[in-house]
């Protein structure tokens, strides 16, 4: 089965063509970083509009790459939730349409299954159960997965998300937007111990985290500094350390309490080599984690998902069709 992925959610426009005997066949994915990044953030409407220009020509892209034709679709996934509401109406309707005109089943995706799900698209997966950390810019989730759709919440964030601390203490040492990779390269230049910052909620028991406080935290810093270059660059690798080691301290904690020995980590922030270190170093347990292209957001993972779903027979196919801008 050949399963087509729109993604859609936020500022990234993500197409891709998964089949389940030969796996990932070709993906494509436009980036609006540029286009946000004058306003220090993304601006919706013209999030969704650059959506509409791109989807069509991405997906031709991605069918010529592939050698196939539209008639070759068996199943059309497109994010459903959680995301910009406009922006994901653009790539709901374009799926659901497509999907009606072929005649063939629209599966709506929730987005944070399909980050959950890219580790598996690797070469050697990780066999389930695992403990799954989901470090976005809208969520910070530690899930128990049993199996496709088999998800326990075991913790998430009670205010920002991790990538979101990450964006706003990278936007007040004035390192642009999306400042997460920016923050944790000028962390590389930093001296370690010359600030140290709190590990949020570390020390109560529980797995939901808090990662607000640390970015006030860094303001404070700042402002109390000499503002120099390497006060700056001091103060990126202290949040950086105190993120890292209070998300390493939570997923011990959740590997322990589920029993589990493999930890899956996904999403932007998964991305960070800093946490990727550290958490290779959990001991007797084996951390997955999805290539670096696929970290952030894409067309493969929701393809992916699609077709796990598929297979698990989980589907809609009315007619009418929602999109989510929360989905729990
Ligand atoms: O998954 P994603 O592309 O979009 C959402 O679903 O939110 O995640 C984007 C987030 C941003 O907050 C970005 O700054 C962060 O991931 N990010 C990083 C790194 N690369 C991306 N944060 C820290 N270190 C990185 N290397
Ligand atoms: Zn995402």
């Amino acid at each position: 089965m050949r399963v087509l992925g729109i993604e859609s959610s936020c500022d990234e426009t993500g197409i891709a063509l998964y089949d389940t005997e030969k796996g990932l066949l070709a993906h494509a994915l436009f980036s609006q970083i540029e286009m946000h990044a004058e306003y220090g953030g993304v601006v919706p409407e013209l999030a969704s509009r650059d959506h509409i220009q791109k989807t069509l020509p991405l997906m031709q892209q991605v069918l010529d790459e592939a050698g196939l034709q539209r008639k070759d679709i068996d199943a059309v996934a497109y994010t459903a939730g959680p995301g910009l509401v406009g922006a994901l109406l653009v790539g709901a309707a374009i799926g659901r349409s497509l999907a009606w005109a072929l005649n063939i089943p629209a599966l709506p995706i929730n987005h944070m299954e399909g980050h959950l799900l890219s580790p598996l698209l690797e070469a050697n997966p990780p066999a389930f159960p695992f403990v799954s950390l989901l470090i976005s810019g809208g969520h910070t989730l530690l899930v128990d997965v049993k199996g496709v759709g088999e998800y326990q919440l075991m913790g998430e964030s009670i205010d920002d998300a991790v990538g979101e601390a990450f964006d706003k203490t990278a936007k007040m040492l004035g390192l642009g937007y999306p400042g997460g990779p920016a923050l944790a390269a000028l962390a590389e230049q930093g001296q370690e111990g010359a600030y140290v910052f709190p590990r949020p909620m570390t020390n109560r028991p529980g797995l939901d985290f808090s990662f607000s406080g640390l970015k006030t935290f860094a303001l404070n810093t700042w402002h109390n500094s000499d503002k120099s270059e390497q006060a700056k660059a001091d103060i990126a690798l202290a949040f950086q350390t105190a993120a890292v080691e209070t998300l390493v301290i939570k997923c011990r904690r959740a590997l322990k309490q589920s029993g589990h020995k493999r930890l899956v980590v996904a999403g932007g922030v998964s991305a960070n080599k800093s946490l990727r270190a550290a958490l290779d170093a959990i001991p007797k347990v084996q951390v997955y984690y999805p290539q670096l292209q696929f970290c952030s957001d894409n067309g493969a993972m929701i393809a992916f998902a699609g077709a796990m779903r598929d297979q698990a027979m989980v589907m809609e196919t009315e007619a009418t069709f929602n999109v989510r801008s929360r989905w729990p």
